[in-house]
């Protein structure tokens, strides 16, 4: 998948299916799925790192993921995450964190809000990288949201989502994500909108969905918010598995002759 595929699949209005993933082995897997495009998130501060927010992970850390990602999803269109404040500094610093990611093999970068980062969006697809922006509920503002909270409700944050969606596209960015806003927004955003929109909790007039993977995959989460599909009972498997050898062990039942030399 590259980038024109995902604008075609735009044009000719089938959806854009993305989900977030952190490691090799998952990407592996997704690699062998009809999945379009992977989103290696910060998210992994909290589902990988056991972090309360996104806040506390590097880019470093960061281009870790994505590198093992992209070894594992050669085939899939992959977004690397810029990291909290790792695109709030020096022109040259900021660059620095995309040049660190991108390096990994990522085909493209995502970042948080619009204001204060319109030159930054500007250099780096004038330096030949697409951007994806991020509005809405911004998990990096968790602070100034005083929390998970849906965005967009009253009139003015929502002349603001329009205004930065707008500003995204005439700065050169190629998508999208709203992440926790009203479904009416997104429909009147999406009517308009020539970049690619994915929805989080936006409802369903996006050009496409991400989803933590964690999360679709039923892995046990303290948070789990109303627009989480659970595709698989993880936890569940993994306990049954996980207790079916230890039962084999303690009966001696494993190994066995066939798995002994
Ligand atoms: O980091 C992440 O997983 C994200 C998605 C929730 C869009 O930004």
């Amino acid at each position: 998948m590259n980038i024109n595929q995902l604008i075609d699949l735009k044009q000719k209005g089938e959806k854009i299916a993305m989900v977030t993933c952190y490691d090799h082995a998952s990407a592996s897997i997704i690699n062998k799925t009809q999945v379009d495009m992977i989103l290696v998130g910060d998210s992994a501060a909290m589902v990988m790192h056991g972090e309360s927010s996104t806040l506390p992970i590097t880019t470093e850390t960061m281009a870790l993921h994505t590198a093992s990602v992209v070894k594992g999803a050669p085939d899939k269109f992959i977004v690397a995450d810029m990291p909290f404040m790792s695109f709030r500094k020096s022109l040259d610093s900021n660059m620095s964190a995309v040049e660190t990611l991108m390096k990994t093999g990522a085909h493209a970068i995502k970042l948080e809000g619009v204001a204060g980062n319109e030159d930054l969006i500007k250099h780096v697809v004038q330096s030949g990288v697409p951007v994806m922006g991020h509005v809405g509920l911004t998990p990096q503002s968790i602070n100034q949201f005083g929390g998970f909270k849906v965005q967009g409700r009253e009139q003015a944050a929502q002349n603001k989502i329009i205004e930065q969606v707008q500003t995204l596209s005439d700065l050169g960015a190629f998508a999208v994500v709203l992440e926790c806003v009203p479904a009416a927004l997104t429909e009147a955003i999406a009517k308009s909108c020539d970049i690619i929109t994915i929805g989080i909790g936006a409802g369903n007039s996006t050009d496409g969905q991400v989803l933590v993977m964690h999360d679709l995959l039923g892995y046990p989460s303290d948070f789990s918010p109303k627009f989480v599909r659970k595709y698989l009972d993880t936890e569940r498997m993994f306990k049954s598995a996980f207790n079916a050898y230890v039962n084999d062990v303690k009966g001696k039942k494993f190994p066995n002759k066939e798995e002994s030399y």
